[in-house]
């Protein structure tokens, strides 16, 4: 804060006495206020989903809501959804301003980004493979750890996260100050006199709760449609909902109990072969506070561990959702599978990969992960059935984004000046 006031102070006072105004109502959502943002939703999502646990051992597969829950403290609008998809693709919500959301996260890479690990931000790459938005406003916590509980409190640690986003509120603040469309826009959706980077935040999350997909075989299906899913998706229903036991953990309208789990996925191999993504790994498990012995020692991503420094939780992550995952191989937290093939060839060896790999923290893998003994034809169905799970590719074209200008004429700075 301090140090960014100084740069502007510099500039020219006018300018920088507006700006600061500006940045001191941006500066009132600091970290610890987005975080605050958990509001209702959570609780009420998180008790739908252990409900339905505890009354069958697992809840059935269920059609697809039109729309996830809406957070009482921000509503939807139009207004408000074209300022947050403007923003999702603004790459001035950042730190060079190089890279937006939808840079990790682009619609024509299953809004996700179709590498192991996602690119990061200029000069790293990332340690987990980035996850698809795709109906994210459904689920009750975001990340592969689960480790935060609202898209409002998500979006500002994806764009100041060092190895993402890594922007500072200030800048970021000051850079939507100076951009006429966004001021009239914040004005317009929220009542902001300068946009206030809280509000960013969520116009974002209204943004992303409009994308969702929800005309899917599966869905078509389950409504009644016998017809929607083929020979082979009955087959591998079947096969889900029985021997392969897939159920246990995807169940439910989005195919997962958000629950967390070890099932055996073997570390990247990048952290042995390329120095670029042991930097961020040796970052990360710093960031996060490891003990002394863990931040040498580990070889594989501790997972779930950081939310409470539990032993039980290692290498624990949460059950994906298998809706759209026709466009968002790799799979898994690290991308350690590129095809659906090799995913249910993994499952089939009870956790392990096709060279015998598993998990590096053994103790707290599943019991619920043991080899199934399907056939080929089984896995074949299997893997049909997995793709009932996609509609047709949704796709987005960036939006062209409103320019800078400067808010005050070089006369009138002079002016002020005097
Ligand atoms: C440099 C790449 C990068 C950028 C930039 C980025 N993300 Fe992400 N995003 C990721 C990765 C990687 C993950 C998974 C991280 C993890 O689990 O630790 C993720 C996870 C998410 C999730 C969680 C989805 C789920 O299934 O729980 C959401 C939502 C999301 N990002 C939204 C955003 C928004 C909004 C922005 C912009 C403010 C953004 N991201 C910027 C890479 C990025
Ligand atoms: C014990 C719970 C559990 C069971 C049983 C289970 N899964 Fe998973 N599944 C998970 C978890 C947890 C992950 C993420 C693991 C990780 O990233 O380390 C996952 C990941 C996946 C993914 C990758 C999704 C993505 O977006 O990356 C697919 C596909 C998948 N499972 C399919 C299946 C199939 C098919 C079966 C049955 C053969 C099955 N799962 C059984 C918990 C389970």
């Amino acid at each position: 804060m301090k140090k960014t006031m100084k740069t502007l102070m510099r500039t020219g006072t006018l300018l920088a006495s507006a700006v600061s105004l500006a940045m001191l109502s941006g500066c009132e959502s600091t970290t610890a206020k987005d975080e605050g943002f958990k509001g209702t939703l959570n609780a009420v999502s998180q008790t739908a989903v252990a409900a339905n646990n505890a009354a069958s051992g697992h809840a059935p597969l269920a059609v697809m809501p039109s729309m996830p829950p809406i957070p009482a403290d921000n509503k939807q609008s139009d207004a408000k959804v074209e300022l947050g998809k403007l923003l999702f693709f603004d790459p001035r919500l950042g730190g060079d301003a190089s890279i937006s959301c939808a840079s990790c996260h682009d619609p024509e890479q299953g809004w996700a980004w179709a590498e192991d690990f996602s690119r990061g931000y200029p000069g790293t790459v990332h340690w987990r493979n980035s996850q698809s938005i795709m109906n994210s406003g459904h689920y009750p916590g975001s990340f592969w750890a689960n480790s935060v509980t609202s898209l409002e409190a998500q979006a500002p640690s994806a764009a100041k996260g060092g190895v993402a986003g890594n922007g500072e509120n200030d800048i970021m603040t000051a850079r939507l100050a100076l951009i006429p469309e966004y001021r009239q826009r914040f004005k317009e959706v929220f009542g902001d006199d300068y946009p206030r980077i809280k509000n960013a935040w969520r116009a974002i999350a209204a943004f992303e709760r409009t994308i969702n997909q929800t005309d899917t075989p599966i869905d078509s299906y389950l409504s009644g449609d016998k017809g929607a899913l083929s020979a082979e998706q009955v087959r591998g229903k079947a096969l889900f909902e029985g021997k392969a036991g897939c159920i246990q953990c995807h169940n439910g309208a989005l195919a997962s109990d958000m629950e967390m789990y070890n099932i055996g996925v073997p570390p990247a191999k990048r952290w042995e072969e390329d120095g670029l993504a042991q930097i961020t790994f040796r970052f990360e498990l710093y960031a996060k506070g490891s003990n002394e012995k863990l931040y040498r020692s580990a070889k594989a991503d501790p997972g779930a561990y950081f939310r409470g420094k539990n032993k039980w939780d290692l290498g624990k992550f949460r059950t994906p959702s298998l809706r759209y995952t026709m466009y968002t191989a790799p799979y898994m937290h690290n991308g350690a599978f590129y095809t659906l093939e090799e995913v249910v060839d993994f499952y089939n060896a009870g956790g392990f990969d096709e060279e015998g790999r598993t998990t590096g923290w053994p103790k707290t893998k599943s019991k619920l992960i043991k080899p199934l003994g399907l056939t080929d034809d089984e896995k074949g169905d299997l893997i049909a059935f997995i793709e009932s799970f996609s509609g047709d590719e949704i796709l987005m074209a960036k939006p062209t984004l409103p320019e800078y200008a400067p808010m005050f004429t070089l006369d009138e700075l002079k002016e002020a000046k005097k």
